[in-house]
């Protein structure tokens, strides 16, 4: 059986911590978006990892690990990445790490133009500063470089030609900023190239050919519903598909073969970077939050914004990912609350809003109406089963499976492999 794991709210969801259990039981995962932008959080005994491209199946040896031709990859940051799970005894061998020939490379001026517009917008997005927007942007625009390209000097040096012609002149006149110097990027590039060339193949030929012979594979996303390009909170988003589309696009897997869609929710709400979010606490509560669930950054470090429950919004998220399972992330965090609360419509000038609302002069000043439930004021670390789970924590999830319209299945209770409820 296939399945995908679709972040629900603004990402870092615990998406990292899931990827590694549900890995377990099948032969394959793909990351199918996004970039380095991604930080995912793993756990096993007393060693952290963190994931930016790699997908966070790694550590189980034996199984295959894809990064899909929907990624956009830096390769200087992705043979980091590598050589740091390689000093820590892992074999990342071509066999257990292939990489999609068409993904588009990040390069040295995609980070730099990401932070120069960055600088001169009024509205800031608050971008991680990976050259994400800008890489897209290109690839879109039919400028980009793929990885198949670092292995072909020919080819290289045409893209990079055309593309320097055009950046340095807006590099130097609008940005003031310097010129790139050709040879140093397209040295650079061929290096990794060569570097990286024993595990660049046609993966989409790779993944059918594994789904044919009864493999199984789990598509990991990277970010979240509601920084989707298309769905998310806009132009306060990422620049790639991190909902359920972004699975076949990002893998060339057809969707009647992604099998069951698991949203991944935390038990409240986080974001980080800048836009609207209705259930935002107040700061003493944000700061309680973002102790009690070390809400920093995995990528940047950067403090996230805490807040409630928003169940207008992961609504909608089940609803444009077909969400068939839930996973309810770091449930622990909210363990010693009196009183919790879920939002349920908004109310902005006189109007409710049961649906999310696309205008984001509404979404930023909608007041949140909330139905509040009294806490379970008991540790849940050590739960291992849904009727070993405090009542009230049962009623909380129960009301928010009725809420989204999907079933609970996992329920997290802390960060370790270990500490989860499958029910
Ligand atoms: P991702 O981007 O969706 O993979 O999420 P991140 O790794 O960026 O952020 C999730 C954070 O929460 C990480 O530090 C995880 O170790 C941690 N975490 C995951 N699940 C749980 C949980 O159930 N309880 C607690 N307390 N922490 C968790
Ligand atoms: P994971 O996979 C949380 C946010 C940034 C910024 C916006 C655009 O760990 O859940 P970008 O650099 O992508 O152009 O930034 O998106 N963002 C994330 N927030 N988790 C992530 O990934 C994110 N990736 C990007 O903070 O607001
Ligand atoms: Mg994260």
């Amino acid at each position: 059986m296939n399945l995908a794991v679709v972040g629900a709210q603004w990402g870092d969801e615990g998406k990292g911590k899931l990827i590694d259990i549900l890995s377990e039981k099948v032969d394959i995962t793909v990351r199918y978006q996004g970039g380095n932008n991604a930080g995912h959080t793993v756990i096993v005994g007393d060693k952290e990892y963190i994931f930016h491209l790699i997908p966070s199946a790694i550590l189980r040896k034996e199984k295959v690990c894809v990064i899909g031709n929907g990624v956009v990859i830096d390769p200087k940051a992705l043979l980091e990445e590598i050589d740091g799970l390689k000093k820590r005894g892992l074999p990342m061998t071509e066999k257990q790490l292939k990489i999609s020939a068409n993904a588009h490379v990040v390069m040295p001026y995609h980070r730099v133009m990401d932070q120069l517009r960055e600088s001169k917008r009024a509205n800031k997005i608050g971008t991680t500063g990976r050259g994400i927007g800008p890489c897209y942007s290109d690839k879109v625009g039919r400028m980009g470089v793929r990885m198949i390209d670092l292995l072909n000097p020919r080819v290289l040096q045409a893209k990079l030609a055309d593309n320097l012609n055009e950046k340095n002149d807006i590099f130097v006149k609008v940005y003031n900023f310097k010129n790139y110097d050709f040879s140093e990027i397209y040295n650079e590039y061929l290096n990794y190239g060569r570097r990286l060339k024993s595990y660049i193949c046609d993966t989409a030929l790779y993944l059918n050919d594994a789904i044919d012979q009864k493999k199984s594979v789990l598509f990991e996303g990277a970010q979240g519903t509601f920084l989707d390009i298309d769905f998310g909170t806009y132009p306060f988003v990422t620049s790639s598909n991190a909902t359920i589309g972004g699975v076949c696009a990002g893998t060339g897997v057809a969707p009647a073969k992604i099998g069951k869609i698991v949203a991944a929710v935390k038990a409240y709400t986080t974001r980080v970077g800048e836009g609207p979010f209705p259930t935002e606490f107040d700061t003493k509560m944000n700061e309680c939050i973002r102790t009690k669930g070390h809400e920093f950054g995995s990528t940047t470090g950067r403090a996230r914004r805490c807040g409630w429950f928003d169940s207008v919004l992961v609504r909608y998220a089940a609803t444009i990912s077909g969400a068939n399972e839930l996973a309810i992330m770091k449930l622990d965090v909210l363990d010693e609350l009196k009183e919790i609360k879920i939002a349920t419509s908004y109310k902005y000038k006189g109007k409710t809003y049961k649906d999310y609302p696309h205008d984001m002069e509404v979404l930023a000043n909608a007041k949140p109406v909330y139905e509040t439930f009294p806490g379970w004021q008991t540790s849940t670390r050590e739960i291992r089963q849904w009727s070993k789970l405090p009542v009230n924590a049962r009623r909380y999830l129960e009301r928010l499976e009725v809420l989204l319209k999907v079933k609970v299945k996992y329920i997290s209770v802390g960060s370790k492999r270990d500490e989860i409820v499958v029910r």
